[in-house]
C-alpha cells in the first residue's frame, strides 16, 4: 500500500474551506491535517511515498457525473464514447466516478439489460462507475425485477415520458413503476417531456419544410417540458415516490420543481452545462447543419426567454440540486449527419463529460456560485443523491481517495486540438476559455492525471454498489 501526502493546498468541501494537508493511505484518505503536521515527531512529507505540492491550489473531492451514456445504442446508432474512452476523458476533466444507464429495451428483461451493461463496462473503465437502470418496457415482469435492483447496488431507475416507440412509458406505466419506487426506496429518475405531443409537432414542422436542426428546439417547446414535469410531480405525489428530474432546461420546469419542494415533496432536479451556457438561437440555430452538434433533449432554450440565467440562479438557490452532463456523444460524420434534411433523424446528445468541472468552475470565477457550491453540485450532492456519500463526494478520513488538485491560476482552452479526449470528431465546447485547470487527479489513491499526462489504466475503475439515496429521510 503506498502513501501520498498532498501538502499546502486549500481543501474545499461543500461546507467550507481550510488550509490542510491530506494524507492518503492506499485507496483511502487517512487524515486531513493542519499544514505541516508531524507524525511521532517525524516530518510527514519525509515518511510517505509520494508528496504532491498543492500550494496555491484547491484540493477537492473527485467529480461525480451521475448522468452518462457510454456506448448507448440510440437514434439508429451508438454513442461514440465507449466505457474506455469516455471514462478516460472524464478522468482528464477531474471526474472520478460516473453513474451510467443500463438499459432494458422494449421486449427485454430488466436484469438482462443490467447484466449486458455490466459486461460492457467491466475491465474497461479508468474510474469508478455505477449504474442506474432504464426501464424501457414497464410490465408485470419488469415491476417485479425492479424490486430486486437495490440488491444489485442499483438504487435508481429511469423512465421516459419522451421517445414514443423507443423508451416511452405512458401514465399508467409510470404510475405502476412509481408505486414500486415508493415501496422499495428506489429513486425514480424522469425524462420529462411530452413525447406524443412532440412527435405530432415534429410531423407538422417537417411537412412545412422546416427541417433544420433549429426546429428540434421548436418542436420540443418549453410547454412540453413544463407539462411533463408537472405530470411527473403529480404522479410522484400520489404514489409517494421520490422523484429526480433529469436534464432540466426550461425555467418553467424549475418553477414546477420549486413549488413541489416548497410543498414538502421529495422532488429533485438536475441540469447540465449546455443549459447554462448555450441557447436555441446561438447553437441550435447555427449556420447550415452546424446546429446538429447541439441537438439534445431536452433542447437548448431561447436566450430571449433567459432560461440560462434562471438555471444559474436555481443552482444558487438550490431549486436545482446538481449538475450532470447527460454525456451522449455522437460524431458529425456518420452519426449526426443522418439528420441532414430531417432534424428528427439527428441522434440526440452532446458530449461534455470531460469539461463539467471546468465549466462549472467558470461559474465560480464569474460570481454565479460559490467555491463550496461548486463542490456540492459536482460531487457531494451527486454522492448523496445516489447513495455513495461517505465513500465518495467528500474529503474526510475513511473516504475513497478520489481527489482533484485544481489550479485557480491555471487556464484551460477547450477545443479539439487542445484538450479533447472524448471520442468525437468535434467539441460542442470548442473555444470556451476556463480560468482554472485540473492539475492532478487521483482515483482511490492512484494518480490518473498529473502535469497534463494520463497515468491511468482501463482496468482501474470498479463497479460501485450504491445504497439508497442519502438525500431522503
Ligand atoms: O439528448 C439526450 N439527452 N440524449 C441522451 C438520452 C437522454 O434522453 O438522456
Ligand atoms: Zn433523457
Ligand atoms: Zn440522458
Amino acid at each position: 500500500m503506498s502513501t501520498t501526502l498532498i501538502t499546502g493546498g486549500t481543501v474545499v468541501t461543500s461546507t467550507g474551506r481550510s488550509e490542510a494537508d491530506v494524507l492518503i493511505d492506499g485507496e483511502t484518505i487517512a487524515a486531513v491535517l493542519a499544514p505541516g503536521s508531524t507524525l511521532l515527531g517525524h516530518d510527514l512529507a519525509g515518511s510517505v511515498d509520494t508528496v504532491l505540492d498543492a500550494t496555491g491550489k484547491y484540493v477537492i473531492p473527485g467529480g461525480i457525473d451521475a448522468h452518462t451514456h457510454m456506448q448507448m445504442p440510440f437514434g439508429g446508432t451508438e454513442a461514440s464514447d465507449t466505457f474506455e474512452t469516455g471514462t478516460r476523458a472524464a478522468a482528464w476533466g477531474g471526474t472520478t466516478t460516473i453513474v451510467d444507464f443500463a438499459i432494458q429495451r422494449y421486449g427485454e428483461r430488466v436484469m438482462d439489460g443490467l447484466a449486458e451493461w455490466h459486461e460492457k463496462a467491466a475491465g474497461e473503465c479508468a474510474i469508478d462507475y455505477g449504474f442506474h437502470q432504464i426501464v424501457g418496457d414497464v410490465n408485470d415482469d419488469s415491476l417485479k425485477a425492479m424490486a430486486g435492483l437495490i440488491d444489485e447496488g442499483v438504487s435508481s431507475y429511469k423512465l421516459f415520458m419522451a421517445y414514443p416507440g423507443v423508451f416511452y412509458s405512458d401514465d399508467a406505466q409510470i404510475y405502476k413503476a412509481m408505486r414500486v419506487g415508493a415501496d422499495t426506496g428506489l429513486m425514480t429518475m424522469m425524462h420529462a417531456e411530452n413525447g406524443p405531443a412532440i412527435d405530432a409537432m415534429v410531423s407538422e414542422l417537417l411537412a412545412q419544410g422546416k427541417t433544420d436542426p433549429y426546429y428540434h428546439g421548436v418542436a420540443r417547446a418549453w410547454q412540453m417540458e413544463e407539462e411533463a414535469t408537472h405530470r411527473a410531480i403529480m404522479l410522484a405525489n400520489l404514489t409517494g415516490a421520490p422523484l429526480y428530474v433529469v436534464h432540466v432546461s426550461a425555467k418553467q420546469a424549475v418553477e414546477q420543481l420549486a413549488a413541489a419542494r416548497d410543498n414538502g415533496q421529495n422532488v429533485f432536479g438536475e441540469t447540465c452545462p449546455q443549459y447554462l451556457y448555450m441557447s436555441l438561437e446561438d447553437q441550435l440555430g447555427a449556420e447550415g447543419f452546424e446546429g446538429a452538434k447541439y441537438v439534445c433533449s431536452t433542447p437548448l432554450r431561447s436566450k430571449h426567454e433567459h432560461h440560462q440565467d434562471h438555471m444559474w440562479q436555481s443552482l444558487r438557490t438550490n431549486d436545482i440540486q446538481m449538475v450532470a452532463t447527460d454525456h451522449c456523444p455522437f460524431c458529425m460524420k456518420g452519426q449526426k449527419d443522418m439528420g441532414v434534411g430531417d432534424f428528427s433523424k439527428i441522434p440526440n446528445g452532446i458530449g461534455s463529460v470531460e469539461h463539467r468541472l471546468d465549466l462549472m468552475y467558470q461559474g465560480v470565477v464569474d460570481g454565479k456560485i460559490t467555491l463550496e457550491r461548486w463542490v456540492e453540485i459536482t460531487s457531494t450532492t451527486p454522492a448523496r443523491m445516489f447513495g455513495m456519500y461517505g465513500t465518495k463526494g467528500v474529503i474526510a478520513p475513511g473516504a475513497d481517495a478520489d481527489v482533484v488538485i485544481y489550479d485557480p491560476a491555471g487556464h484551460t482552452s477547450i477545443g479539439l486540438e487542445k484538450t479533447h479526449h472524448m471520442n468525437m470528431d468535434y467539441s460542442a465546447w470548442e473555444g470556451y476559455e476556463i480560468d482554472g485547470h485540473v492539475d492532478t487527479v487521483l482515483s482511490r489513491g492512484r494518480i490518473l492525471i498529473n502535469d497534463n499526462e494520463y497515468l491511468g489504466t482501463k482496468s482501474h475503475g470498479r463497479y460501485i454498489r450504491r445504497a439508497p439515496s442519502q438525500y431522503l429521510i
